[in-house]
């Protein structure tokens, strides 16, 4: 079997507080932490040659947190966005949000913009960052939108197929890359929090124990090695 490497992956990037409190800081270090560990985790998947990579930065469940904390994540973001746009750029990367941008406030839009714009031309990794993304949310605003063209006589509704579906979800513009193949957790929990219900239909899962501000490149390295010994099977049968 030839090595492959992942199309398309996607980490939820979890464990900051814990990784912060079990050291006695408070949880918003942890989340310092965990957000310099994503440049060298981009640059790794694009050198690696992934073609997609969707990071959760924020959920849509998230907003329920402290609002000093969610102030730290907001500005953390920000940080990382004016930051790394050279590099980004250099590397050829390509940016996408998803999520309910129009909840965020106006200045880390307009950087998160001036970005996505900045790097459009790109054509190598495209890095996607879920923030105030949820899949439900997701779904529901497809299923609207969807009634929308119905009623205004764009679409029929026995015209729904699931490649249709796949143009009202936010990873439309991934288009073939939008399935995720490699879906990855940090921090010992086993549930996917409302992340690419969709899309990872029938991606590998892979579950670590580590906590995201201690997740390397070598780590990245890893999860695409244990990758290429799971079987995809799609439902079907060996010949
Ligand atoms: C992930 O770390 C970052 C976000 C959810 C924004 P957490 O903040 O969830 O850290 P834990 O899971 O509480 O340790
Ligand atoms: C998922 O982690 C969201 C992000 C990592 C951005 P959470 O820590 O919010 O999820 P739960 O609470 O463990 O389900
Ligand atoms: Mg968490």
């Amino acid at each position: 079997m030839p090595f492959t490497i992942p199309k398309h992956i996607a980490i939820i990037m979890d464990g900051n507080g814990r990784w912060a409190q079990r050291r006695g800081y408070p949880r918003v270090f942890g989340h310092v932490r965990g957000s310099s560990r994503v440049k060298g985790i981009v640059k790794e998947a694009s050198q690696l040659g992934v073609k997609a990579l969707t990071l959760y930065a924020f959920s849509t469940e998230n907003w329920s947190r402290p609002e000093a904390e969610r102030k730290v994540l907001f500005r953390l973001l920000k940080k990382y966005v004016i930051r790394e746009g050279e590099e980004l750029y250099a590397e050829n990367v390509r940016l996408r949000v998803i999520g309910e941008l129009e909840r965020l406030d106006s200045d880390v839009r307009e950087v998160l913009n001036n970005l996505i714009q900045k790097l459009s031309g790109n054509t190598g990794l495209q890095l996607t960052l879920a923030i105030s993304y949820g899949s439900r949310t997701e779904l529901t605003r497809a299923a609207a939108l969807f009634a929308k063209d119905c009623q205004e006589g764009k679409v029929r509704p026995e015209d729904m197929n699931e490649a249709l579906m796949e143009k009202y979800l936010w990873t439309a513009e991934l288009m073939d890359l939008a399935p995720v193949d490699l879906f990855i957790r940090t921090s010992g929990e086993y549930r996917m929090s409302n992340f690419l219900l969709w899309q990872a239909a029938y991606a590998e899962f892979l579950f670590l124990e580590k906590h995201w501000p201690d997740f390397t490149e070598g780590d990245l390295r890893l999860a695409i090695e244990v990758y290429n010994k799971r079987d995809r099977r799609y439902g079907g049968v060996k010949p």
